[in-house]
């Protein structure tokens, strides 16, 4: 070409959780019944859809203007609708024009890196969202820069190594955080939210906090909003039905801002993303008129308790399985659905893998991983050798080696099953 033509953050693109599908096809092909444990779809994973939703969601479909375009910056009476529930929760107020809706999250975060200023950068947690984290990589060209969760402390954020990275590059335009949070399962209390606000005040930053897993929070963990700490920091939190409803199809999600009117430089940013929202036209309508309607309907928070309790005895159940076995740590969620597994023992990079029953699929595997990182070649090799997809930690940009499975299989005993053969073909590996 005439012109380079590739942006200059093409190679910080990375989904690890999408890119083993492939492999995993490519394995099926050869006689592998696969077990997906690496995307975080409740609905594929046989989670029914509650039929009261399916019949909010019905009515729309028979209303003409569900089909038409709506507000850029989305339903305008949903989004009044949401700015009075984030203002029931005390703290920060906002406006309906302080809510912006996007086609999912995935828009959101992409619509937010592509507008923020190249020098400008998100400092955010490690291990971390591999759609925030190669988003900020490829806007600014580096790779992703990064505080570090702890799993010594339940995977709480390293406060001192924020402070420290905040304080000594003056590139740090914001602070990212992910409540609760994906992969680790992460909830964070008040004050360590505080903490954070704090810091981004003293340095005038602003928060960013990804809020898609805030009605996942287990029975007795307590947590609060950013809109509830924020005080009169400049703040984003990112809200969306897709793992709530769950409706992940949908591709439904929001912005709320918080104190746009305190800081010019942050004011006219969001305005850009406003502005980029318009050119676009508008997100996709339907989703955003059934969202009062659920939200407002008597049986929604008993249906946020029922699967918060669900997903917190699935990770009782799960940690009850894998952690006694030696050279790994696996730490209780206490929100979300993930589970985040640890090696703690040093995985071989090289060498032979241990045997796989059919040998067209040990053949492709150990071609795999010839070269690639030492918790990669395990999840390849659980892959091919039990069928189990996973998703290898080193993809969520953090150098602690381990993977993500997720708590989201809904027959009882298939689950039970799929965490039972992780147990056995972890002790195989590490042997
Ligand atoms: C922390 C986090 N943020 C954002 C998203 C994207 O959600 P959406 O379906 O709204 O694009 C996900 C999806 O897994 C997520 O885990």
């Amino acid at each position: 070409m005439r012109r380079d033509i590739v942006h200059i953050g093409a190679g910080q693109l990375r989904y690890e959780i999408r890119e083993i599908v492939q492999t995993a096809h490519e394995l099926n092909k050869l006689g592998r019944v696969i077990i997906w444990e690496n995307i975080g779809d409740p609905v594929q994973k046989g989670e029914p859809m509650a039929g009261w939703i399916k019949d909010i969601i019905s009515s729309l479909v028979s209303k003409d203007f569900s089909y038409a375009y709506t507000a850029s910056a989305g339903d305008p009476e949903t989004r009044a609708f949401l700015a009075k529930g984030v203002n029931a929760r005390g703290g920060a107020q906002i406006g309906p024009d302080d809510i912006l809706f996007f086609n999912g999250l995935g828009d959101a975060v992409s619509t937010l890196f592509t507008h923020l200023r190249r020098e400008a950068r998100i400092l955010g947690p490690s291990p971390a969202y591999s759609t925030l984290s190669s988003a900020e990589a490829s806007h600014s060209g580096y790779e992703h820069l990064t505080y570090r969760l702890d799993p010594e402390k339940q995977w709480q954020p390293d406060i001192d190594d924020i402070r420290m990275k905040v304080k000594y590059n003056d590139s740090v335009a914001g602070i990212l955080l992910i409540n609760p949070d994906n992969p680790t399962g992460a909830v964070y209390p008040r004050s360590t939210l505080e903490e954070i606000v704090k810091i981004a005040r003293e340095h005038d930053l602003f928060v960013l906090c990804d809020e898609t897993y805030s009605n996942i929070v287990y029975p007795g963990i307590k947590t609060a909003s950013l809109s509830e700490v924020i005080g009169d920091t400049p703040g984003i939190a990112l809200r969306s039905i897709s793992k709530e409803f769950p409706w992940p199809g949908a591709r439904c999600g929001w912005m709320e801002v918080f104190n746009q009117d305190k800081d010019d430089v942050f004011r006219r940013y969001i305005t850009s993303l406003l502005d980029a929202k318009r050119l676009e036209v508008c997100s996709t309508t339907l989703p955003q008129m059934a969202i009062p309607l659920v939200f407002s309907d008597s049986r929604y928070p008993g249906h946020i308790k029922r699967r918060a309790k669900m997903f917190s005895d699935r990770a009782d159940e799960a940690v009850s399985i894998l952690s006694d076995i030696p050279g790994i740590t696996v730490i209780k969620p206490s929100g979300a659905f993930y589970l985040t597994v640890v090696f703690n023992t040093e995985l071989p990079s090289s060498g032979p893998i241990p045997a796989i029953d059919n040998p067209a699929i040990a053949g492709r595997v150990s071609e795999i991983v010839a070269d690639v990182a030492p918790d990669k070649r395990f999840v390849y090799w659980l892959l091919g050798a039990t069928g189990i997809c996973t998703v290898p930690l080193s993809g969520f940009c953090t150098k602690l080696p381990g993977f993500r499975a997720t708590l989201l299989e809904n027959n009882n005993k298939k689950r039970r099953q799929t965490y039972n053969t992780l147990a056995v073909a972890i002790r195989t590996y590490l042997n």
